[in-house]
């Protein structure tokens, strides 16, 4: 699919099957960042969708780029647009760190499920897979912050980004809790798409947005070893 990007290419064509998350204003927002700190660097997808940062971090230079998908489509979808591009990207299939356990990289990136959900239990399936992430939009988003230290050389990066719904004030104090230094690096207000949509009677319960609020603004928070 065409992905327009400002200011570092016009446009990538990537394979999206069914499920699989396609690449959108989330995806280009953390690109943009992720382009300026990846030349060089041993980059680390994590829940990498079609792959649309991991090839991001290889056109901006990267050293290595590793991509990690709990989905199998999302390995594939992402194995094949490397291949289409011509890429080495190393893909792993599973939860998080895990399949990259005992190893560090200069560029850790995730655009995470952070959708507030109904529910606290996370899909175990495709649907909702890729945005679904528990009452607040932070099982997933905690997760990766609490174990970046481990997995973050010490001059790494953590790159994050996610609604405003979530609270970037919460992980900026999470990351202080882990160790890191963060702060928001780049906004954008958008829209609401067909999920935060179909979700705005419920976030506004939770006072979560106000009443008829149906603009959000994503945010990249980029954090460094304090
Ligand atoms: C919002 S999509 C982002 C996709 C892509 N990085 C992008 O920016 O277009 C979130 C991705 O995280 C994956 N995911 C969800 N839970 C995961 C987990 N526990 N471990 C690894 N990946 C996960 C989903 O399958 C989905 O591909």
């Amino acid at each position: 699919m065409p992905l327009p990007r400002a200011g570092s290419r016009t446009d990538v064509i990537l394979f999206c099957p069914p499920g699989v998350y396609r690449a959108q204003s989330d995806t280009e927002l953390l690109a943009g960042r992720l382009s300026r700190v990846a030349p060089g660097q041993d980059v680390l997808d994590l829940g990498t969708g079609t792959g649309a940062l991991a090839l991001e971090a290889h056109r901006a230079g990267a050293r290595s780029v590793t991509a990690v998908d709990l989905s199998r489509r999302c390995v594939g979808a992402t194995r094949l647009n490397s291949l289409l591009h011509g890429v080495p990207t190393r893909v792993h299939r599973g939860d998080l760190y895990e399949p990259v356990r005992g190893r560090r990289f200069g560029v850790v990136a995730a655009n995470p499920p952070y959708v507030p959900s109904e529910s606290g239990v996370l899909p175990r399936h495709r649907r909702g897979r890729s945005w679904d992430a528990g009452p607040d939009g932070r099982a997933l988003l905690d997760r990766v912050i609490d174990a970046a230290p481990d997995h973050l050389t010490p001059d790494g990066v953590l790159l994050l980004v996610h609604s405003q719904v979530c609270g970037p004030e919460e992980t900026v104090a999470r990351l202080a809790r882990a160790g890191l230094a963060g702060e928001v690096a780049a906004r954008a207000r958008i829209p609401f798409g067909p999920v935060m949509r179909s979700r705005a009677e419920l976030l506004e319960r939770r006072g979560l947005i106000g009443p008829g609020d149906r603009l959000e603004e994503l945010v990249v928070v980029e954090a460094h070893r304090g």
